[in-house]
C-alpha cells in the first residue's frame, strides 16, 4: 500500500542499511531527505529514487547538523526519522585503543544520534516515528569492540527514555537491534567475515518499514532481527 507524501528523513543513506531502507520507504511511496557525508555518492542515489532529496552532514557537527535540520524545516513537519548512521572502528583491546577511535566511534553513534534527534523534535508531531538503529551490539559484548558497544548500549538507554519523554507527544521511538548483516562496516573491523552467513540490507529494512507503517495507535519498542542460524 502506497503513503503518498510522508516525508522521511534517513541517515547514512548512501550505502548498507541506510540505503535499504531507504529503497524500501521509496518504494511504499515516501518522500525522502537522504544524508551521509559524501555528497558524490548521496547524489547518484538521489537520481534513481523518486521524490528523494540529500544534504549533505557529519552528524558528529553540530553546525552541520543545523543545516541538515534547516533544509527539512523547509518541509514544515517529518513524519519518519530513521537515525542510522554509525561506524563501528578497528578491533583493538581496551588497553591498546587509541582515544581518538573511541571518541570517533561514541561521537558518532552516541552524540551525533542525540543531535540529528535533538534538531529535528520540533518537527515530529502526534503520529510520527523514530527509529534508531542500535545493534544487538548494545546487549552482547564483543572483545575489541569496547567502543561500539558503549556507544550502543548508550543508544539503547537514550532510545528509551527518548520513548519515554515522547509518548504523551503521540510520538513513538523504536530501537532497531539487528545481528549481522552483510554491509560495507564489516570491512572496519573482520574483513573476512563470512558474509553468507549474514542477513541481508533488504531483509531489515522491510522490518523497518514493516513497523513505520503499522497505524499510530500501535507501538513496537523494539525491533530485535537476527539470522536464524545464530550469531557469527
Ligand atoms: N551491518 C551490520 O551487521 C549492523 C548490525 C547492527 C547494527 N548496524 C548499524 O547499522 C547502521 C548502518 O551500518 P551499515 O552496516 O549500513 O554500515 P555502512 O554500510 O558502513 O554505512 C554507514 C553509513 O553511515 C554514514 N556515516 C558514517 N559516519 C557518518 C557521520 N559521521 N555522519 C553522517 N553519516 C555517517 C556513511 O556514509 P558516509 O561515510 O558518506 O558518511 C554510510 O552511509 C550503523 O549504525 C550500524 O552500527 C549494522
Amino acid at each position: 500500500m502506497s503513503t503518498p507524501s510522508k516525508l522521511a528523513l534517513v541517515t547514512g543513506a548512501s550505502r548498507g542499511l541506510g540505503l535499504a531502507i531507504a529503497e524500501a520507504l521509496s518504494e511504499r511511496g515516501f518522500h525522502l531527505i537522504l544524508s551521509a557525508r559524501d555528497q558524490g555518492t548521496l547524489d547518484r542515489v538521489v537520481a534513481r529514487l523518486p521524490n528523494s532529496t540529500s544534504v549533505a552532514c557529519d552528524i558528529r557537527d553540530p553546525e552541520s547538523v543545523a543545516r541538515l535540520a534547516a533544509v527539512v524545516r523547509k518541509s514544515k513537519r517529518l513524519d519518519v526519522l530513521i537515525n542510522n548512521a554509525g561506524i563501528a572502528g578497528p578491533v583493538q583491546p581496551v588497553e591498546s585503543l587509541d582515544y581518538e577511535i573511541w571518541r570517533e566511534v561514541v561521537e558518532t553513534n552516541l552524540h551525533g544520534t542525540f543531535l540529528v534527534t535533538q534538531a529535528l523534535l520540533p518537527l515530529l508531531g502526534e503520529g510520527s516515528v523514530i527509529v534508531n538503529n542500535v545493534s544487538v551490539a548494545a546487549r552482547t559484548a564483543f572483545p575489541g569492540m569496547s567502543a561500539y558497544n558503549s556507544s550502543k548500549r548508550g543508544l539503547l538507554a537514550f532510545t528509551e527514555t527518548l520513548r519515554e519523554e515522547l509518548r504523551p507527544r503521540g510520538i513513538r521511538v523504536v530501537a532497531l537491534l539487528p545481528g549481522a548483516t552483510d554491509t560495507g562496516i564489516w570491512k572496519q573491523f573482520w574483513p573476512d567475515a563470512p558474509r553468507e552467513r549474514m542477513m541481508s540490507p533488504k531483509t531489515i529494512a522491510e522490518v523497518v518499514v514493516g513497523a513505520v507503517t503499522l497505524p499510530a495507535s500501535t507501538n513496537v519498542d523494539e525491533l530485535v532481527v537476527t539470522p536464524s542460524a545464530g550469531s557469527l
